[in-house]
């Protein structure tokens, strides 16, 4: 993944959600992933959402929105942690990192320029 961003605890907190969602596809690996990427993401957005309340960011209910949804599929992921084969390992990760390049390429950078041009970092 190309660097996408200027702010670096937001740039490093992504490379790392990306590097979990690509373990997901790897040999032998058990809910123990899911459940790394489920805590990191957790701790990610609950710090772009401080930073949001914060700052009283104008676009704060959509982004908290479009994590909340993340959220969603990666706890029902979780619930539903029976067998998961090779197939399904692929598909949720092509899952993950695609909605996960969109945020970050969309929604973050927005916020991501906001935070920037202001004086918090
Ligand atoms: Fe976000
Ligand atoms: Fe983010």
């Amino acid at each position: 993944m190309q660097k996408t961003s200027d702010l670096i605890w937001q740039d490093t907190q992504h490379q790392e959600l990306f590097r979990l969602i690509d373990q997901i596809r790897e040999d032998n690996v058990d809910i123990g992933v899911f459940r790394k990427l489920h805590n990191y993401a957790e701790f990610h957005f609950a710090l772009e959402e401080a930073y949001m309340e914060q700052m009283e960011y104008p676009g704060r209910e959509a982004h908290v929105a479009a994590h909340n949804k993340f959220r969603k599929e990666l706890a029902t992921m979780l619930e539903e942690h029976h067998e998961y084969d090779e197939e399904l390992r692929h598909s949720l990760s092509l899952f993950l990192s695609e909605w996960l390049k969109r945020h970050v390429l969309g929604i973050d950078k927005k916020l991501e320029s906001f935070i920037l041009d202001s004086e918090v970092k």
